[in-house]
């Protein structure tokens, strides 16, 4: 966590992004994989975003970013709208992503230097090629790789390595701000810890602001200065990590943190646990109401017929429940 300004760097309201499915037969239907979600994130700050596979994080990353045209909604961006193709480009020089299988995400044929060297052909960021040459052994210092490494493929490395390398290529554009698609997922939980502090000190280190996604609530925890919850396309509790890690309100948050072990017996007696039953609904077919209905210990028949709104029920803590006086 570095210094946070309280200024917004990112701001999202209530954004869309639905997918044309062909059903057959010249029929298509919308799958709903973010549907109204709205959130800001501070200079400087880390926004953490979980929640189960297939709820809609990576599409939300991908749509901020615009690598998909928002269905709906808007995205502005230090203060400024991002609506004309000039906005987007300059937007992107400013805004990048780190993916979440270093495995797949890295063409093995290329050289660690290639890689690392693309982003600064493509944006035309050098004058010569000794300062090229210069910039890519920087970046490769940022993320702990040394000057051996340039000359050799992406298939010679293991995971954390090659996660280094796609930080390396992600930090070429010198962005404010980056989203990190469950950036350690694919790795070894031996190194997880070791490629998040570097996250960390590259926050310190270059001002950065992420979007910081994961499924698991342990990831973003110590990286995270506020959490957001989704489910099934919605935002469900966004709040700061320590509120959401000790005093959860939602009963699908509640139910996330039940998974996790919580040291401290105080805090874990004062989250019920509520143990997750069956799986999360197709976006195709998601409940009528509350999205987490069907899941719900707490669920009523309003539950089925309305769908909660995002209210702010204490000062910087948002939560879409009917419910949330009752369970809590
Ligand atoms: N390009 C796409 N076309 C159609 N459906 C998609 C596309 N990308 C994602 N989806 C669907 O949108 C939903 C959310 O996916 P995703 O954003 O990848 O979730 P998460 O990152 O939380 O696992 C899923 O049901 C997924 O199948
Ligand atoms: S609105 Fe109803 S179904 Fe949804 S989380 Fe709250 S109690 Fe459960
Ligand atoms: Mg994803």
């Amino acid at each position: 966590m570095s210094e946070i300004i309280q200024q917004p760097l990112l701001e999202v309201k209530d954004l869309k992004q639905h997918f044309n499915i062909n059903m057959g037969a010249f029929k298509t239907k919308p799958l709903k994989a973010v549907d109204g979600v709205s959130f800001t994130i501070n200079k400087g700050e880390t926004l953490g975003l979980v929640g189960e596979s297939g709820c809609g994080k990576t599409t939300v990353g991908r749509t901020i970013l615009h690598l998909y045209k928002p269905t709906s909604g808007e995205i502005w961006y230090n203060g400024k709208k991002i609506e004309t193709k000039q906005d987007i480009m300059e937007f992107r020089k400013k805004a990048t992503m780190v993916f979440q299988d270093p495995y797949s995400s890295l063409n093995p044929r290329m050289t660690v230097a290639d890689i690392i060297g693309e982003p600064l052909d493509v944006h035309k960021l050098y004058a010569t090629k000794e300062e090229r040459q210069a910039r890519i052994l920087e970046l490769m210092s940022h993320v702990g790789l040394n000057s051996e490494h340039a000359a050799r493929y992406a298939h010679e490395f293991s995971g954390g390595q090659r996660q280094r390398i796609g930080i390396a290529r992600a930090l070429a554009v010198n962005p404010d701000f980056i989203v990190c698609d469950e950036p350690v997922s694919a790795l070894d939980v031996s190194i997880q810890a070791q490629v998040i502090n570097m996250f960390d000190e590259l926050q310190e280190k270059l001002g950065l602001t992420y979007l910081f996604i994961a499924h698991d609530l342990l990831v973003v925890r110590h990286i995270s200065d506020r959490i957001a919850v989704m489910y099934l396309g919605k935002m469900v509790e966004l709040a700061d990590a320590a509120t959401i890690y000790e005093r959860p309100l939602h009963p699908y948050s509640k139910s996330l943190l039940s998974a996790v072990p919580v040291p401290d017996p105080k805090i874990a007696r004062a989250n019920q646990r509520i143990m997750l039953e069956g799986d999360i609904p197709s976006p195709l077919n998601a409940p009528s109401g509350c999205p987490f209905r069907t899941r719900c210990p707490y669920a009523t028949e309003q539950c089925a017929a309305e769908m909660p709104a995002f209210k702010e029920v204490e000062k910087g803590h948002f939560v879409a429940c009917h419910r949330v006086a009752e369970v809590n």
